[in-house]
């Protein structure tokens, strides 16, 4: 745990908290988030970031904070949206409740280039996303920034604190980084943000807890298990890396797995239990039911094959864990908030023999520390793939007809994205198949067959997605090829749904 020179940012809620502790951990700062009842127990941060919120400081329940504890940090705090308002309050102004919203881009007026807006031009947009507004603004405060109207949109009480109107931790905002980072030269012996160091940390603690015990870790070949196994090698303690074959992976996978972590040096336990669990699904169709066999039959296979275990060391992320610590969660987390607190997990834990060590870091963050550790960057940037499959892609029942289809058209899509440089650009892609038969020609002949689904999409973190724009030529090519050779497939589609309200996965 790191809990001093860091900065705490306080979620009071807002969607883009995650965000704030991103974008500080960028510049090169450690950054961590508290959830609000845990303030003041954070730590001695070097300075602290109050989020924005979806509540309004004249709601009977407006989430509030201890402003005496607060002030006894003695460390430049700022102020996001419903903090700066909350902070206006604390020092004697007022806000005004409005049940209009402001929703989108403004243009930043300075007051002086300096502080907070030193290096900001003049008129530079940021991201709105608000109702109520500063009213009255006390004695003590000075108005540091308006917007096109003349609006306060920022404001700074006395020497260190802070607040700004706008969020600066979206793209949106031009120069959010740069205020950020202005706000952060405000502090002194802010703890330095480094992968490098983090390596060297989380090594020294992986062999101080695991001694000579043996790591038993589950990987699957996406990114997370496979940094987290190499990080166990790397601190050269024993580790048993296992990987089940769930009957229900892309063409090849398999295979492609074992070799990789053999180039790696890191030999992988390979359980085929396609039959098993091709068995359990056998005529279902329904996708929560789905979903729940697959989940629980892994756990069945992974612990008939761990037997014992001396400790056992899992990929949660930092996500994971703010988001099972605040509720709020995507279908992915509570799914794997499902894998990752089975009972057996829970009595290990108990026992302290649950390691994870990449539970501070962000997905990109991993991505780097996998860098560092000379992990391929083609399996780096891997396109996420979910635990149960290739079930997700194929609506209703699967059964081993259906998934060779979809491994052939699914190849095919990523072989040509990868063939014209798009795989890198999209977030994710997929094959999948509607099993519905329409009529077609085939060679002169009236053909009664399915069609199948392309998907790529781009997201920053799987709760929104945006179709992507592929060039004509992709498609054109990827459909030429599945109808020339994929048998059972008359049909190509491509999925042009946003999420929300479509989702990623087909179910
Ligand atoms: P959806 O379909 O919910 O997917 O938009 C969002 C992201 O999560 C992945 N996904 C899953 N991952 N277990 C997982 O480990 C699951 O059950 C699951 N369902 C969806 C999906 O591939 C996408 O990246």
């Amino acid at each position: 745990m790191h809990d001093e020179g860091h900065v705490a940012v306080i979620d009071f809620g807002s969607q883009y908290t995650q965000l704030i502790v991103r974008r500080v951990r960028e510049l090169g700062f450690f950054a961590m988030l508290y959830a609000l009842e845990d303030f003041p127990n954070i730590g001695k941060p070097g300075a602290i970031i109050l989020s924005g919120g979806p509540k309004s400081t004249s709601d009977a329940d407006a989430p509030d904070l201890d402003f005496e504890a607060l002030k006894a940090f003695e460390v430049p705090v700022l102020g996001v949206c419903y903090g700066m308002q909350l902070l206006n309050l604390k020092f004697g102004g007022t806000i005004e409740a409005s049940d209009r919203r402001e929703y989108g881009p403004a243009n930043l007026f300075p007051e002086k280039a300096e502080g907070l807006y030193a290096g900001i031009t003049k008129t530079s947009q940021v991201w709105m996303s608000h109702s109520d507004t500063v009213k009255i603004i006390p004695d003590c405060a000075e108005v540091i920034a308006t917007n096109q109207h003349g609006t306060p949109v920022s404001l700074q009480w006395g020497e260190r604190f802070f607040g700004i109107q706008f969020h600066p931790e979206v793209t949106h905002s031009h120069e959010g980084n740069r205020i950020l980072s202005n706000f952060l030269s405000e502090a002194r012996n802010l703890m330095p943000f480094r992968i490098e160091d983090f390596k060297r940390e989380m090594i020294d603690n992986i062999r101080e807890t695991v001694g000579d015990r043996q790591v038993v870790c589950g990987v699957s070949g996406g990114v997370d298990s496979t940094v987290l196994a190499v990080l166990l090698k790397e601190a050269g303690v024993k580790v048993r890396a296992i990987f089940v074959d769930n009957g229900l992976l892309r063409k090849n996978e398999a295979a492609e797995v074992q070799a990789n972590f053999k180039r790696m040096g890191l030999e992988i336990e390979t359980i085929d239990a396609s039959d098993r669990f091709l068995d359990a699904l056998a005529g279902e169709g329904d996708p929560e039911k789905k979903r729940k066999i697959i989940g629980n039959m892994f756990i069945e296979v992974f612990w008939d094959a761990v037997g014992d275990a001396q400790m056992l060391a899992q990929g949660t992320l930092y996500p994971d864990v703010i988001e099972s610590a605040s509720n709020a969660k995507s279908k992915a987390s509570v799914i794997k908030t499902h894998h990752n607190r089975v009972a057996k997990i829970l009595e290990l834990q108990a026992e302290g023999k649950v390691l994870e060590p990449l539970a501070e870091l962000f997905k990109d963050e991993v991505r780097a520390l996998g860098t560092s550790l000379g992990i391929e960057e083609s399996i780096l940037m891997r396109h996420p793939f979910p635990g149960p499959g290739l079930s997700v892609r194929c609506p209703g029942v699967v059964d081993r007809e259906r998934l060779d289809i979809i491994r052939d058209c699914d190849a095919i899509f990523i072989g040509k994205l990868k063939e014209h440089g798009w795989y890198d650009k999209v977030w994710q892609a997929y094959a999948g198949l509607i099993p519905v038969k329409t009529v077609g020609v085939k060679g002169d002949e009236r053909s009664y067959e399915w069609a199948t689904n392309l998907r790529a999409v781009v997201s920053e973190d799987a709760m929104t997605a945006e179709w992507v724009d592929l060039p004509a030529q992709l498609l054109r090519e990827t459909s030429q090829k599945i109808l020339n050779e994929v048998g059972g497939i008359n049909r190509v589609l491509y999925d042009i749904s946003t999420k929300p309200p479509a989702s990623i996965e087909w179910e």
